[in-house]
C-alpha cells in the first residue's frame, strides 16, 4: 500500500510548526519567562532549544523519515523490544490530548462569550463560577459541567475531521489555519504594543535577571518547556516525518520547526506583557499585582485586560480565535500520531480508525469537565510532564543514540540534508541530553518525595504516579511482532 504524502514541503513544515506553537506558547511560555528571571529566561530557553530541542527534533524527523513508519514501528525497527517506547509515547499523547482538548473547549467558550465581554467586571468569577464551577477541592467531583462538555465534544468533531482522512485533511486544514493564525497574531501583536503603557510591560517581561541562572528549577523549566514546546516524545514529530519522501531535507526542517516556534512564543510574550502594561497602567496598579499563569492568565487576566481595550469584543474574540486555533493544530497532532500507528497495525479504515481513537478522547477528557476539573489537569499534566515525558525522550535516545547508533543516523540524516550536522549530535543524544534529562527527572523526585505535589492529597498524588506508571506497563505488555526491517538501510 503507497504510504501518505504530504503534498508539498511547506505542507509538511506548517503541520509540524503548528503541532509546535500551541497553548505552550501563550498560554505557558510568557509566565515562565516572568517567573524564572525575565529576558535572563530567555538564556537557558534558547540553550535548551540548541543542545536538546533541535538534536531531538533531527532525531525524530530522521527516524520517522528513514523507517517510513509512526513511532511504534519505526522504534521497533531498532530492536524488537523497543516497540513498547513508541507505545508509551502514544499513551502520553493521548492522555494530554484528553485534557489538552478541554482547555480548547474553555477557548471555544470564550469566543463565544467575547462578543460583549460577558465577563465583565469580575472575570475571576465569571471563570472559576460561571464557566467552570470550580468545587473548593480535588475531594468534591460533584458533576459535569455542561457548557464546558459541549464546547469538548464542538472541539472533538473538528478534530475528528482534521484527521479523518490522514494527510489529505491535516493538509488541507493547516494550508488554511497557519497563514490564518499568523495574521491574527500579527494583528493582536501590533495592536498589544502599540497600548498605552505596554512599554513598561515589555520592559517587565525582558528586564534580565540573571541570578535566576543560578537556581536548577529555572533550567528544569527552560528543558521541559522546550520539550512541550516542540511535540517530541509524543511519537508526533516521528508520524509527520514519516510522510515525508526518504530524501527530504531533515536538519533545515528542524531548525526551521525549533526557530519558528520559539520566535512565536516570545512575541506571544510580548502581545501578553504589553497587554498586561497596559492594563496595570490604567488602572494605575504595579504590575506585579497582574500577572498570573496557566488558566489564571489566559482565563481571568487576560480577558480582563481585553475588556479595557477599545473595540473590546473584537480583540477578545481576536484573542481567542487565536488560542482555539494554535490549540487544535496541536491537539490533533497527537490524534494523527496515535491513527498513524493503528492504521499500520490493523487493517481497519483510517475514517474508522480516527473516529474510535476521537471517541475515546473524548470520553477520557469527562473528568477534567467536572466540578473538580482543574485540579485533575493540574495534577495529571504534573506528573505526565514531570516524568513520562521526559523518561520517553531518554529512551529514544538511548535507542538511537546506543543501539542504532547516533553515527548511523547522523550520516543518513548528512546525506539528505543541506545543513550538515557535526559529531557533536551524537554526542548530545549519547550523553548530554539523557544526562541532562535524567538530572531533571531525579530533582523533580526529590521535589516530590518532600513535599505532596501543591499540597494534594494523597489520593490525587497516587492518581498522577497512576497516570506514569500504568501506561508504561501497558506499554511494556504490548507484544510487538516482527516487522521487516529492509528499510533500515537507506
Ligand atoms: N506543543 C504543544 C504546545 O506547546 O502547546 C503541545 C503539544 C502538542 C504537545 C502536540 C505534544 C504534542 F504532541
Amino acid at each position: 500500500m503507497q504510504r501518505d504524502r504530504w503534498p508539498t514541503r511547506l505542507t509538511f513544515l506548517f503541520a509540524a510548526v503548528t503541532s509546535a506553537i500551541g497553548l505552550g506558547a501563550v498560554w505557558r511560555f510568557p509566565y515562565l519567562t516572568y517567573k524564572y528571571g525575565g529576558g535572563a529566561f530567555l538564556l537557558p530557553y534558547l540553550i535548551a532549544l540548541v543542545v536538546a530541542g533541535i538534536p531531538l527534533l533531527i532525531l525524530e524527523f530522521a527516524l520517522g523519515q528513514k523507517l517510513q513508519k509512526g513511532a511504534v514501528d519505526a522504534l521497533a525497527s531498532i530492536k524488537r523490544k523497543f516497540s513498547f517506547i513508541g507505545w508509551w509515547a502514544l499513551f502520553i499523547g493521548f492522555i494530554v490530548i484528553s485534557y489538552y482538548s478541554v482547555v480548547m473547549g474553555w477557548s471555544i467558550i470564550y469566543f463565544f462569550t467575547s462578543i460583549g465581554t460577558q465577563w465583565g467586571d469580575d472575570p475571576k468569577a465569571y471563570f472559576f463560577n460561571n464557566i467552570l464551577h470550580l468545587s473548593d477541592s480535588i475531594n468534591n467531583i460533584e458533576g459535569i459541567t455542561d457548557v464546558v462538555f459541549i464546547a469538548l465534544v464542538a472541539g472533538w468533531i473538528g478534530v475528528y475531521f482534521s484527521v479523518w482522512k490522514g494527510t489529505k485533511s491535516v493538509s488541507k486544514v493547516v494550508n488554511f489555519t497557519t497563514p490564518f493564525a499568523l495574521v491574527l497574531f500579527l494583528i493582536m501583536l501590533v495592536r498589544a504594543v502599540t497600548l498605552k503603557g505596554s512599554m513598561e510591560g515589555l520592559i517587565y517581561y525582558l528586564k534580565p535577571n540573571f541570578s535566576a541562572l543560578l537556581d536548577a528549577e529555572v533550567w528544569i523549566a527552560a528543558f521541559s518547556q522546550i520539550f512541550f514546546q516542540l511535540s517530541v516524545g509524543f511519537g508526533v514529530m516521528i508520524a509527520y516525518a514519516s510522510f515525508n519522501d526518504r530524501k527530504e531535507d531533515i536538519s533545515k526542517n528542524a531548525v526551521v520547526v525549533g526557530v519558528a516556534t520559539v520566535i512565536f512564543s516570545i512575541l506571544a510574550g510580548f502581545i501578553i506583557f504589553g497587554t498586561l502594561g497596559f492594563m496595570a497602567s490604567s488602572q494605575n496598579v504595579p504590575i506585579e499585582e497582574v500577572v498570573a499563569s496557566g488558566p489564571g492568565l489566559a482565563f481571568v487576566v487576560f480577558p480582563k485586560a481585553l475588556s479595557l481595550m477599545p473595540f473590546a469584543s473584537f480583540f477578545s474574540m481576536l484573542f481567542f480565535l487565536i488560542l482555539v486555533t494554535i490549540a487544535y493544530d496541536s491537539a490533533f497532532s497527537l490524534v494523527e500520531a496515535i491513527d498513524t500507528v493503528i492504521v499500520e497495525k490493523t487493517k481497519m479504515k483510517r475514517e474508522a480508525i480516527a473516529l474510535i481513537v476521537c471517541i475515546f478522547g473524548l470520553l477520557s477528557g469527562i473528568i477534567f469537565t467536572t466540578n473538580a476539573g482543574l485540579y485533575f489537569l493540574d495534577v495529571i499534566d504534573h506528573f505526565i510532564n514531570s516524568y513520562s515525558l521526559v523518561a520517553v525522550g531518554i529512551l529514544e535516545c538511548i535507542a538511537v543514540g546506543w543501539v542504532f547508533g547516533a553515527e548511523k543516523l547522523r550520516a543518513y540524516v548528512n546525506k539528505v540534508s543541506d545543513i550538515k550536522i557535526g559529531r557533536w549530535w551524537d554526542y548530545a543524544i549519547k550523553y548530554f541530553v539523557p544526562i541532562v534529562l535524567t538530572i531533571i527527572v531525579a530533582i523533580q523526585l526529590t521535589k516530590e518525595f518532600k513535599a505532596p505535589y501543591e499540597n494534594y492529597p494523597q489520593w490525587a498524588i497516587w492518581l498522577g504516579w497512576i497516570s506514569v506508571v500504568v501506561p508504561f506497563a501497558i506499554a511494556f505488555l504490548i507484544p510487538q511482532k516482527n516487522i521487516q526491517k529492509k528499510n533500515i538501510e537507506l
